[in-house]
């Protein structure tokens, strides 16, 4: 035991510091805190906690997921296709000495995933072509100089309906929300339920299946980032944590159907769904975005 103040601390107590770690893991050890947070949430977690100059890298290769996106706004019009998205994001990708993440990506054929109003992600590009009304999701992983980063954006193209409009609103917002939320000592469950609670009190609904995701040194790393849950639950944040959060919501059921080609997911009742992603890490007091969207 420990004294501290008139508090005892016990050494497999919750650390005073709101780490989620155990006393003895963590502040008891001073001059190691951070070589052990990383070692113990590797061990336990899976979870690569990243260094400083990792980061740096992780946010260059956001700086180019947002200037690609900026790219995709200035072509995003009625009349286009799904695959002319493709080809600008390939290109630019190519272009600024990056490759495209989800090129042959467990198999997945193009360099873009681009998912039209009942599509909720992973939309191959193609023929489609995008009319008056729609939202287009363009979902851009890039990798530069070995690091990922991987942001999504719903497109209006041309006049959305009123309707259309609340929703994306509404998906983009719980994605503020979450990022909100963000901070060494909150926990995953805590930006799930900002999440989750947001968008069904308007009236929408969450998908289940697909998560955010830790990222960086590979595209999908661990932890999971549940987009639902309770507050308090899951896994406790510490600074250095890279992560997206990207919210489906739908208009109507939270259910899903995959398309034979594998990899389309669509709403199962054929209602719209918009999505928002960033790339997250956690600092010292809060955290910051590595695909900060200025649009
Ligand atoms: N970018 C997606 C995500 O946010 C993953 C796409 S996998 C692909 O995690 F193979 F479809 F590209
Ligand atoms: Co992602
Ligand atoms: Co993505």
């Amino acid at each position: 035991m420990t004294k501290r103040g008139n508090k005892k601390i016990g050494r497999n107590s919750l650390c005073p510091c709101g780490s989620g770690l155990k006393y003895k893991k963590c502040c008891m050890l001073r001059k190691n805190i951070k070589t052990d947070i990383k070692s113990y949430y590797l061990k336990r977690y899976g979870i690569i906690i990243k260094t400083n100059e990792e980061i740096e890298g992780i946010r260059k290769a956001g700086s180019l997921v947002v200037a690609t996106h900026k790219e995709v706004k200035k072509i995003i019009k009625p009349g286009i296709t799904t695959e002319d998205i493709n080809a600008l994001v390939h290109k630019f990708t190519v272009e600024n000495g990056a490759v495209p993440a989800p090129l042959n990506y467990k198999g997945f054929p193009k360099s873009v995933c681009v998912s039209v109003n009942e599509v909720i992600c992973h939309g191959i590009p193609g023929g489609r072509v995008i009319c008056d009304g729609d939202i287009v999701n363009v979902d851009i992983t890039s990798i530069l100089n070995g690091f990922y980063a991987d942001a999504n954006y719903t497109y209006f193209a041309g006049e959305p309906s009123d309707e259309t409009r609340k929703l994306v609103d509404t998906c983009k917002e719980s994605l503020r929300r979450g990022i909100e939320k963000v901070a060494p000592g909150a926990t995953t469950g805590d930006i799930g339920y900002a999440i989750q609670s947001y968008a069904e009190k308007k009236g929408y609904s969450v998908v289940r299946e697909f998560v955010g995701h830790g990222v960086g040194i590979d595209f999908h790393e661990p932890p999971q980032i549940l987009h639902f849950g309770k507050k308090g639950t899951g896994i406790p944040l510490v600074e250095n944590m890279t992560f997206t959060i990207e919210p489906m919501i739908n208009t109507g059921t939270k259910d899903i159907r995959i398309l034979d080609d594998g990899w389309t997911a669509v709403t199962r009742d054929g209602s719209l769904s918009s999505q928002f992603e960033e790339t997250i890490v956690v600092t010292k007091n809060g955290c910051e975005s590595l695909t900060p969207f200025d649009f």
